[in-house]
C-alpha cells in the first residue's frame, strides 16, 4: 500500500475527545472492529446505534441495538427504512464475513460473502446517503461515512461475476467484495457531495472475521488467530486511533481518502478506474433487483441508484 501524502491529520488521544455531538450508526457494530469502535465512541459521549444479529453491549447506556440479518437485501432495505438518517453525523460499515471454502448462497440467490460484506452496504449507502445529516446545521462538518474493507491493496476484482456464478474460490470471491467496497467509496465520493466518504483498511486484527473460512473453533482457526493476536494490534487499540480519525476536522475536504491500520492515508488501488467502478455499481444494481424480484411488493421500485 502506498502512502497518500496529500492527506494529513492530527491524531488525538481518546481522552481528549468530547463526542457528545456525535450520532453514529455502526453497521456490524455488534462484533469485532465495529464493536470496538462503537464502545470507544460511546465511552466519549456519542450516541451509537449498532446493527447486527447479536447484541453484546447491554452494559453501555449510549449504545442502542437494531437487529438485522444483513445477508438479505430485503433486510437491508427494511433497516434503511427504519433508520432516521437525517439525524446522524456518522455511518460506519463493518459488517462482514469471509467466503466459505464451498460456495454458500442466501435465500435470495446471492453468494453469501458478497451479500453480507458488500451488497448490504450498497443498499444502505444508496438509500440513506442522500438524507444523511439533513437535519444538522449546514455550517457544521459534513456527515461522514466510513467503509471498512481492504482498500488500497490493489484488488480490482471481477465486476462481471459478482455472484461468483462463473467461478468460485473463497479468496477470489472475498477479494471481489474487497474491490467492490473500494469501488463503493469511489462512487459515493462523486455521487453524494452532501457527505464525505472514506475507506478504512484495518490490516490484520484478531476477530471472528475468518471463522467462516477457517472453521469456527478449529485448530487452524485458533492457531491463526493466536498468531495474529500476538503480532498485531488489538481491536481496542485500532478503535482508539480510528475514533480520533472519525471526528478529525483535518479530513474535511478529503472525501474519497483511504486509511491504513494506523490511520495513515493511503492511495486507492490504481486498477479501480472509473469504468471498473461503474461496472461494479451497474452489476450491484442488477443483483439487488434480482434479489428483490423474489419479494413481489413495492420494495423493488425503491432500488437505489
Ligand atoms: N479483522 C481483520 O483481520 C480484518 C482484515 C481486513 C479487513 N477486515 C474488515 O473489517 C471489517 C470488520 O471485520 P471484523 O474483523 O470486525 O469481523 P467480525 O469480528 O467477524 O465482525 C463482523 C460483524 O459483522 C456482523 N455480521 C456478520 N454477518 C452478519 C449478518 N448476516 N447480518 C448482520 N450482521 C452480520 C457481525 O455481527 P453479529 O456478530 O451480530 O452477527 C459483526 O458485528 C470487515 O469488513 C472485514 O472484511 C478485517
Amino acid at each position: 500500500m502506498k502512502k497518500d501524502t496529500s492527506v494529513k491529520w492530527e491524531p488525538k488521544d481518546p481522552s481528549e475527545l468530547d463526542l457528545s455531538n456525535v450520532r453514529a450508526a455502526i453497521f456490524g457494530g455488534t462484533g469485532g472492529l465495529g464493536r470496538a469502535i462503537s464502545r470507544q465512541l460511546a465511552e466519549r459521549g456519542a450516541d451509537v446505534l449498532v446493527v447486527g444479529r447479536t447484541f453484546r453491549d447491554q452494559d453501555m447506556e449510549k449504545i442502542k441495538f437494531l437487529k438485522a440479518d444483513l445477508s438479505l437485501v430485503t433486510e437491508a432495505d427494511r433497516v434503511a427504512n427504519e433508520i432516521p438518517a437525517k439525524y446522524f453525523t456518522h455511518f460506519v460499515f463493518t459488517t462482514g464475513i469471509i467466503a466459505a471454502p464451498k460456495r454458500e448462497e442466501t435465500a435470495e440467490g446471492l453468494e453469501r460473502d458478497m451479500a453480507i460484506s458488500y451488497l448490504s452496504r450498497y443498499v444502505l449507502m444508496n438509500q440513506l446517503a442522500p438524507h444523511l445529516g439533513e437535519s444538522l446545521p449546514k455550517d457544521g462538518p459534513k456527515p461522514k461515512v466510513f467503509i471498512m474493507g481492504f482498500p488500497g491493496s490493489g484488488q480490482t476484482g471481477n465486476p462481471e461475476d459478482m455472484n461468483s456464478e462463473a467461478s468460485y474460490g473463497a479468496i477470489s470471491t472475498h477479494m471481489n467484495t474487497v474491490a467492490a467496497n473500494e469501488a463503493l467509496v469511489l462512487d459515493a465520493t462523486k455521487r453524494y457531495p452532501n457527505i464525505a466518504t472514506f475507506g478504512l483498511n484495518p490490516g490484520l486484527i484478531k476477530t471472528d472475521i475468518r471463522n467462516n473460512y477457517l472453521g469456527e473453533g478449529s485448530i487452524l482457526s485458533r492457531t491463526v488467530e493466536w498468531i495474529i493476536g500476538w503480532t498485531h494490534q488489538s481491536p481496542a487499540d485500532y478503535a482508539k486511533k480510528i475514533c480520533s480519525l472519525l471526528v478529525s476536522p483535518d479530513i474535511e475536504g478529503h472525501s474519497g481518502a483511504m486509511f491504513d491500520c494506523y490511520g495513515n492515508a493511503i492511495l486507492q488501488s490504481p486498477g479501480l478506474t472509473p469504468e471498473v467502478v461503474d461496472n461494479f455499481m451497474k452489476n450491484s444494481k442488477a443483483l439487488v433487483v434480482r434479489a428483490l424480484a423474489k419479494k413481489p411488493d413495492e420494495t423493488a421500485s425503491k432500488v437505489p441508484v
